[in-house]
């Protein structure tokens, strides 16, 4: 249950410094790479600032193509971030989808991603978030969408579940190495 008002909004530069904060505290936004991939956002960060929280919000896939573990590049789907506010920074949204079909090209797990940082865990977030999300997944025309999860993250489970969300099956991810679960939720 959330206690305290809690929203999705747009990456925006004001809000910058409290993301970079949550970098630097053990946040990450890629939990395939991990510190690795935080460290790589706050260097972009430091980099160029406005670059950074516009390349956050992609929904024509304008930026790079996405370079895979093995070094080949797959083309970018539209996609956004959103970052779940309460007052702070308390997590990350994403949401990536191809136009006019539900399917997904084999090397994207999910259509929808998320990670609230271990400091705003437990208070309904997550939860909540996923409920704010998903009627603008059905504006994009998608029927329903796809997540995955490890079979041992409970918490992630737990949030797609409280959504609607239904198990359609176990399948081996080469990213991951490991078993994944896939589930649905129908729009
Ligand atoms: C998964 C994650 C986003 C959940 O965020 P959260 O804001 O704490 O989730 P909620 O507060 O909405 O809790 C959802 C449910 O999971 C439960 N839960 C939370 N943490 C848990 C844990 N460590 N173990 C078991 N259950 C847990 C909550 O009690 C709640 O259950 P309830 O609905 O029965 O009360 C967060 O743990 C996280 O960022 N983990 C690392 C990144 C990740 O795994 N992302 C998802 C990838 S698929």
């Amino acid at each position: 249950m959330v206690q305290q008002s809690m929203e999705l909004v747009v990456p925006s530069l004001d809000r910058l410094d409290a993301y970079a904060d949550a970098l630097r505290r053990g946040f990450w936004s890629d939990n395939t790479r991990r510190e690795a991939s935080a460290r790589e956002e706050l260097a972009a960060i430091a980099a160029d600032p406005a670059k950074f929280v516009a390349s956050l919000d992609d929904p024509q896939a304008r930026g790079a193509p996405i370079k895979l573990p093995d070094g080949t590049t797959v083309k970018r789907l539209p996609s956004y971030r959103r970052w779940i506010w309460d007052g702070d920074f308390c997590g990350n949204m994403n949401f990536r989808w191809q136009p006019g079909t539900a399917d997904l090209p084999p090397t994207v797990l999910g259509h929808v991603g998320y990670g609230v940082p271990a400091w705003k865990r437990r208070r309904g977030y997550a939860t909540r978030a996923l409920a704010l999300q998903l009627p603008a997944c059905k504006r994009e025309g998608l029927p329903h969408i796809d997540l995955t999860t490890d079979p041992d993250n409970e918490a992630s489970q737990k949030v797609i579940t409280a959504n609607g969300g239904t198990l359609v099956g176990r399948f081996r991810s080469d990213a991951h190495g490991k078993e994944q679960m896939r589930w649905r939720i129908v729009l």
